[in-house]
C-alpha cells in the first residue's frame, strides 16, 4: 500500500510493462499502479505517458476522470460523501460541513495522522435515501452526523 517514498523508475516500469500494447492497457496499468502503490504520482504519470505514447496531460485527464485514482496517498480509511443533487436536498452539505469540522480537513484531504481521507463522490445510487456515504467501499444510506462520527471513528470527540 501507499507510502510517501518516491517509487523508482524500474519499479514503476515493472508494474506498467504487462499492460503495454494491450487493448485497454492504460486502464489496467492505472489500476495496477493504484492497487500496488496506493496512488499515481507525477513519476508514474510520466512513465505511463512514455509507455502508451500519450502526453502527460492525456494521462492526467484519465486519472482525474475516475474517482478511484488518486495522485496522493490516501488515509487508512476513505470516506466519501455524496455531493450530488438528491443528497444535497436532504442534508449532504450540512453533513459535509460537520465531517470537515470534525476531522479538521477539507474534501480531498487526509487527516495528519493518515487515518482518514475525506472525498466527494457524485452519486452512489442511493438517491432516495441520502445523505449517502461510502466508507471503505461500503455504501451507507441516510447518514446522520452521529452515524458519520461512528464511521469516521470520531464519536465522542469534541467539535
Ligand atoms: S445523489 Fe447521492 S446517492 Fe445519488
Amino acid at each position: 500500500m501507499a507510502d510517501d517514498v518516491a517509487h523508482t523508475i524500474p519499479a514503476l516500469d515493472a508494474i506498467i510493462a504487462p499492460y503495454v500494447d494491450k487493448t485497454g492497457g492504460l486502464m489496467c496499468a492505472l489500476n495496477a499502479l493504484q492497487a500496488e502503490l496506493g496512488y499515481i504520482d507525477a513519476a508514474a504519470t510520466a512513465r505511463l505517458a512514455d509507455a502508451f505514447n500519450l502526453t502527460k496531460a492525456e494521462v492526467k485527464g484519465v486519472i482525474s476522470f475516475y474517482e478511484d485514482f488518486t495522485t496522493r496517498p490516501r488515509g487508512k480509511h476513505v470516506i466519501r460523501i455524496c455531493q450530488a443533487e438528491a443528497c444535497q436536498s436532504v442534508g449532504a452539505r450540512t453533513l459535509t460541513q460537520h465531517a470537515t469540522e470534525k476531522l479538521g480537513i477539507g474534501l480531498g484531504e487526509t487527516t495528519k495522522d493518515g487515518r482518514v481521507t475525506l472525498e466527494p463522490v457524485y452519486c452512489l445510487g442511493l438517491c432516495a435515501n441520502g445523505p449517502a456515504v461510502m466508507a471503505d467501499g461500503k455504501v451507507k444510506a441516510q447518514v446522520t452526523e452521529a452515524a458519520f462520527d461512528k464511521l469516521a471513528g470520531v464519536e465522542g470527540d469534541g467539535a
